[in-house]
């Protein structure tokens, strides 16, 4: 892992690795330009994935991108290249600017319920269901897209967008079936405001998804790595700790990124046709 977190962490907060000087934007390739890799490659994972006693699957934004929903820092339609994180994606943000925040999370919450699960989501969960016990699925997105997809036990790192919380600790009279209709929405007894339920910069992991992520990774024979890149800790850390752990870590995705380097192989293309060619039948 290179140095250089921009917050403080304890292990589990959530954080993104600053670019270094001169690197080049790990995702500057095209997915256009990139070639679907060869039978030979898809056919010795596949031979793997069907001797693996157990699979990991860790997956990002890309994985959704094929069913409408942008990704963060991928191109000039990703979120982070509109948006400032800091302002949208931390407490200190919320707590500045309660109703503009909302507004997003409620955006993306309608964009997200207008959608549908892509190939790559259902072949995942079909796979996960034609082998009961033998894949854990852990993702970084909140979109909800693999649970509708079908996939059993998603571990959601980073929470998820559907769900509300408290902002602050919760009241006796805090209930959020009971909250005060707002932009956010509100206790109508105490003023707590409601937050999206989702992991912002600077927040821990919620601890039993992420201890129950690192023991996949750490048993498994297969990591696949699809369609992230890997800016973004402690969950890109999975990977490396996978490979130090023995497993043979691919990576699927249409473009170079941070954690290329800890894979035995890298398939460049997109995830809605490389996962059905890997994982179907
Ligand atoms: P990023 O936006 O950082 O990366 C998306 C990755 O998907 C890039 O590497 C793309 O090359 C790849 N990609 C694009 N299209 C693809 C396709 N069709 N198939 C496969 N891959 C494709 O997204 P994440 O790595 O998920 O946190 O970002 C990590 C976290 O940063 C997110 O969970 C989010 C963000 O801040 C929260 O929202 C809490």
């Amino acid at each position: 892992m290179r140095p250089g977190a921009a917050l403080p962490h304890n292990g589990l907060l959530f954080f993104l690795r600053p670019p270094m000087p001169d690197e080049p934007s790990p995702t500057s390739l095209p997915a256009a330009a990139a070639e679907l890799p060869g039978q030979g490659e898809l056919h010795e994972l596949r031979e793997r994935i069907a001797h693996a006693a157990h699979i990991a699957v860790l997956t990002g934004a890309g994985v959704s991108a094929e069913s409408g929903v942008p990704t963060f820092r991928d191109d000039k339609n990703s979120y982070w290249a509109q948006f400032n994180p800091q302002d949208m994606a931390s407490e200190a943000g919320f707590r500045a600017h309660p109703q503009r925040v909302w507004q997003w999370y409620a955006h993306r919450r309608e964009a997200v319920a207008a959608v549908q699960p892509n190939a790559g989501h259902h072949a995942l969960a079909q796979w996960a269901l034609q082998h009961p016990g033998r894949m854990t699925l852990v993702t970084q997105n909140v979109d909800g897209l693999h649970q509708r997809a079908g996939s059993p036990g998603v571990l959601c790192l980073h929470g998820e967008l559907m769900r509300d919380r408290w902002l602050e600790r919760p009241r006796a009279c805090c209930d959020l079936a009971g909250q005060n209709p707002g932009e956010p929405p509100q206790c109508p007894v105490c003023g707590n405001l409601v937050r999206p339920g989702v992991v912002w910069f600077g927040e821990s992991l919620p601890m039993g998804v992420w201890q129950a992520a690192e023991a996949a990774v750490q048993r498994c024979e297969v990591l696949l790595v699809v369609g992230t890149s890997g800016a973004v800790y402690p969950a890109a850390g999975l990977a490396r700790i996978a490979r130090r752990a023995g497993a043979h870590v691919a990576v699927i995705n249409p473009a170079p990124s941070e954690l290329d380097d800890a894979a035995h192989q890298c398939l460049r293309g997109p995830s809605a046709q490389i996962l059905p060619a890997l994982l179907a039948g």
